[in-house]
């Protein structure tokens, strides 16, 4: 019983997806030396592309060896030899008849000094998320206010990084502009107090995301596509609403429509949840103000949720379904009785132990 849009085609910049489901991206920390990832956890991603899942992101992959990297043991793709590491895993993947994106990201003010070989901690402006960091049980540091240089340089950072993608063969690259690190962090008014060209009204706050974005398509060759990721909350604080209002984050979707971006994917904790005081969730918010391919995310974790969630957007991410059921596809499919795992189950992404 599969007669839903889920399992209908989609095509974007030439390529068929056989579905509309992909894996959201998820971070291993399991890079032990060269930033490479673990063999087991490149195979993983194999692994859920043979079993129908037609978009494969890799984890936040970080975009420099300075100030990037917010979690141990994270990955780059920055040398030969990572770009070497990863070329067989994008090859797999097309070869399963799937479509592999990498998402880069810099972590900004989320950044532990220790696991960047330059030990900054650069942001927008210099105030430190109001929580303790969850890994190290301390208070974030006030982290440095970015200059012009380290903008410029922050940039170039996302530009080889792609580089590295495109050389290893992706698909697609995903810029990640949410979850409260570095481009979310100039996008919001909470992070941002900045009062140059970087900061101030959203056209300002919007300039860093825009001069990446337009860096990144430049060296993209015409047939790969990009994505950007966005989402109202972030990994720290995650009570505060990152854009004001629903007319603030029209503006944004709007500011990223007339990008070159291909795709907008917008990151929700529940896709289901209402936003700014309206009726509407967020897909149906972003809707509203572009008519570019959307992903949606968000505690999709069975056939009713995914069907309600694809009804707004053109595809579905799972992050926590698909990473401990690899068969997760053929059970919506099928309409088995699933539950929405848990963070605590899902924690076993960050431990040693194989998944299925
Ligand atoms: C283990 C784990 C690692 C994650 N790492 C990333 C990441 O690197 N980049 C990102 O954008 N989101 C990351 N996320 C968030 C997921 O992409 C997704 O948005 C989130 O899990 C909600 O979807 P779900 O309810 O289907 O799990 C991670 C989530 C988990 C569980």
């Amino acid at each position: 019983m599969s007669g839903s849009k889920l399992f209908t085609s989609f095509s974007i910049k030439g390529r068929i997806l056989k579905n509309r489901i992909g894996v959201a991206p998820m971070t291993r920390v399991s890079s032990p030396a060269e930033s490479i990832p673990r063999k087991d956890v490149l195979d993983f991603l194999v692994r859920r592309a043979q079993k129908e899942v037609s978009v494969i992101f890799t984890e936040a992959i970080v975009t420099d060896y300075e100030s990037a990297q917010g979690y141990p043991k994270q990955s780059r793709m920055l040398t030969q030899r990572q770009i070497d590491a990863w070329r067989p895993v994008v090859e797999a993947i097309q070869d399963a008849g799937s479509m592999a994106i990498m998402q880069m990201f810099h972590c900004g003010r989320m950044a532990i000094p220790e696991l960047n070989p330059a030990g900054r901690i650069i942001a927008p402006s210099p105030i430190a998320p109001q929580q303790n960091n969850p890994i190290t049980g301390k208070p974030y540091p006030v982290p440095d206010e970015m200059s012009v240089f380290d903008i410029d340089h922050v940039i170039n950072g996302f530009v080889e990084t792609a580089k590295g993608a495109v050389a290893a063969g992706f698909d697609g690259i995903e810029i990640h502009g949410a979850h409260g690190y570095l481009i979310n962090q100039f996008l919001s008014a909470y992070s941002n107090k900045r009062t140059d060209e970087f900061g101030g009204p959203l056209e300002n706050r919007f300039r860093f995301a825009q001069q990446i974005i337009e860096s990144v398509a430049s060296v993209l060759p015409g047939d790969r596509f990009l994505s950007f990721r966005i989402s109202n909350w972030g990994v720290a604080d995650a009570q505060i609403s990152l854009f004001e209002s629903k007319e603030e984050w029209h503006q944004v979707v709007a500011m990223l429509d007339d990008s070159p971006v291909d795709i907008i994917s917008v990151s929700t904790l529940n896709y289901k949840d209402k936003a700014f005081g309206t009726e509407r969730n967020m897909a149906q918010l972003t809707r509203e103000a572009t008519n570019k391919p959307l992903m949606i995310c968000g505690r999709i974790y069975d056939r009713a949720t995914a069907d309600e969630a694809i009804r707004d957007a053109d595809i579905v991410l799972s992050g926590k379904s698909l990473l401990l059921n690899p068969d997760w596809v053929a059970d919506i499919r099928d309409n088995k009785p699933l539950s929405p795992k848990t963070n605590e189950e899902s924690n076993v992404a960050y431990t040693e132990t194989p998944l299925p």
